[in-house]
């Protein structure tokens, strides 16, 4: 079967996993890197794209120190909907980690997403893709950030989560050595043409 539609089946069924809206990850289908997220944020929902809100801008940012566009990656989440409480208070819905429901629920669509792109490098960002594609619930991205990991043959690079750089100011210099670090490794190692 051909990647398109291969990738259009699995959209759809994950499409069907849920009440909730769905936002799946974009990108070409034949890129060599996949940036994977946590879960989409209220303005993620709200534009039906990854990455378009605050977390979005901070990601823009990165990629312009790494020198790689967007429209060169496929960029997805573990979690394809915004988990979320509602405030008893004001009646509002407030971001919330994701459950490790929802995880094992929707990561079954980023390893068929990765399988059918086939990338040579992933790039985590945060705990949750991190844990989730190296398959240890015990790994932590302040003990691997920066550093390539290897795992069912994925070759994975792990970032801190662009948000956790704006709530803790003090990671912003190791943010930036690990985005030279993968700046390096992909210029050494991966052609785009
Ligand atoms: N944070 C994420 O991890 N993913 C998004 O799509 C938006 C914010």
């Amino acid at each position: 079967m051909d990647k398109d539609r291969e990738y259009k089946i699995i959209k759809d069924q994950c499409t069907n996993e849920s009440e909730e809206p769905i936002i799946f990850g974009e990108g070409k289908l034949y890129a060599k890197i996949i940036l994977v997220g946590e879960a989409p944020g209220a303005k993620e929902i709200e534009i039906g794209r990854p990455f378009v809100g605050q977390a979005g801008k901070n990601l823009d940012a990165f990629l312009e120190v790494v020198d790689i566009e967007r429209k060169d990656l496929y960029i997805t989440n573990v979690v394809k909907i915004r988990p979320y409480r509602v405030n008893e208070k004001t009646g509002r819905k407030v971001n919330r980690p994701p459950s490790i429901i929802e995880i094992e629920k929707f990561s079954k669509y980023l390893f068929k997403e990765i399988e059918i792109i086939g990338p040579d490098l992933i790039v985590t960002l945060g705990n949750v893709p991190l844990k989730t594609l190296m398959k240890m619930p015990n790994a932590t991205i302040g003990k691997h950030h920066g550093e390539i990991q290897i795992s069912d043959g994925r070759t994975i690079f792990p970032l801190y989560h662009p948000a956790a750089v704006i709530y803790n100011r003090s990671l912003k210099e190791t943010y930036l050595e690990d985005l030279l670090k993968l700046k390096e490794y992909i210029k050494g190692n991966i052609k785009f043409n």
